[in-house]
């Protein structure tokens, strides 16, 4: 089977963890005779060091000709001075609204042997298993902007169009999973949130009368969320409150690095660790690149065709980390075998072909 996957890898350790996550995907590709034609493009900081953009026209058209993106991470102290009128940010933002990418998905678990990597307790970990759908090309991110020397002002705005699109991925989702949706909005205060809440309660009532829908205000959320994670199953919310929420929810996994997320509902899907750039560990191959890996895996599942692979990378990251192999980042003071970046993807890709072997040892009998 064929696909086309255009790779920016970006800034900071995005081209750290993106090489790592390439390699697991040409391991897979070479393992099964798939041809993925991986096609790197500069993106970010980097992009606009060469081009002065940060997303030239070039790289969109090779995002846009491809089946899939796999994106690292953009940004860094070198292009983040506020008097630049261009910064790497806008690129990422660009992207999204190019590819049509509307609803971004961002899975959190937390991996049993991970436990102790986390801050919080065990107890109210366990089992916890969630997707967050964060409304990605619109909102407040994309609002018009008014600045003068003392003054300035972003427009949140949302139409009943956007809102509802993203909450039928969204319910879509819960339907296949425990059937539980929670929309989280400021109804109590804002306009926005008062039409999303309108929009997904007709959604969900005329389309999707089976599921369970809930509706939580967005400070209580960021509460409910730590306190009592397990009864979670799907979240929808806005750009803004998604983006602030699923960094939360990462402290349920123990560490960033290991989120992954999908982009999906445009032409061409977007998939990215959910962590940034890390300009503090750049170069320093210490990075953990489990979660630019489950990205890769997750571009799999959503281009339809390689369920199986998706699967077979989820679980050889579930073997190595019961194994006890650790990046600096879920190190606890504990660890077993704490592994450079390359290492640890060296690991997984060894895991993977183990795996691969025994789940055909198994078919086969
Ligand atoms: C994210 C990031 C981006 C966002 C930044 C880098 C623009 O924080 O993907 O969550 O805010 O969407
Ligand atoms: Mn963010």
């Amino acid at each position: 089977m064929k696909a086309r996957i255009a790779v920016v890898a970006g800034d900071g350790i995005g081209p750290e963890v993106t090489a790592e996550a390439v390699r697991v995907l040409e391991a897979i590709a070479a393992r099964f005779h798939h041809e993925f034609e991986l096609v790197a493009a500069p993106f970010g900081g980097v992009a606009m060091d060469l081009h002065g953009d940060p997303l030239p026209a070039a790289t969109l058209r090779t995002c846009l000709d491809a089946d899939a993106v796999l994106l690292g991470a953009i940004g860094g102290p070198k292009w983040s001075s506020p008097q630049l009128k261009v910064r790497p940010e806008q690129g990422l933002l660009r992207l999204r609204r190019e590819l049509g990418v509307y609803a971004n998905l961002r899975p959190v678990s937390m991996h049993p042997a991970l436990r102790a990597a986390s801050t919080l307790k065990a107890e109210v970990l366990e089992g916890v298993d969630l997707v967050f759908v964060r409304e990605l090309t619109g909102g407040i991110y994309f609002g018009a902007r008014t600045r003068t020397a003392t003054e300035a002002s972003d427009l949140c705005t949302y139409t009943a169009g956007e809102i509802e699109r993203v909450v039928r991925v969204a319910a879509r989702l819960a339907m296949s999973r425990r059937r539980r949706l929670v929309s989280i909005d400021k109804a109590n205060v804002l306009d926005t949130s008062r039409l999303w809440r309108e929009v997904t309660e007709r959604v969900v009532k005329n389309e999707y009368p089976q599921l369970q829908l809930e509706h939580m205000l967005v400070d209580a959320a960021a509460m409910h969320l730590i306190r009592r994670p397990r009864d979670f199953d799907v979240a929808v919310t806005e750009n803004l409150f998604g983006d602030i929420l699923t960094d939360e929810a990462a402290a349920i996994s123990g560490s960033l690095g290991m989120l992954s997320s999908a982009t999906i509902g445009g032409k061409v899907g977007l998939f990215e660790p959910v962590h940034g750039s890390a300009p503090d560990i750049a170069g320093k191959n210490m990075a953990n690149p489990l979660g630019a890996i489950a990205s890769a895996a997750m571009l799999l599942r959503h281009s339809g065709k390689f369920e199986q692979d998706a699967r077979d990378i989820e679980e050889a990251i579930r073997e190595v980390l019961n194994s006890g192999y650790r990046t600096k980042d879920l190190d606890n003071g504990n660890a077993k075998y704490v592994l450079e970046t390359a290492e640890m993807g060296g690991m997984v890709e060894h895991a993977l072909s183990e795996v691969v072997d025994r789940r055909r040892a198994y078919h086969a009998v």
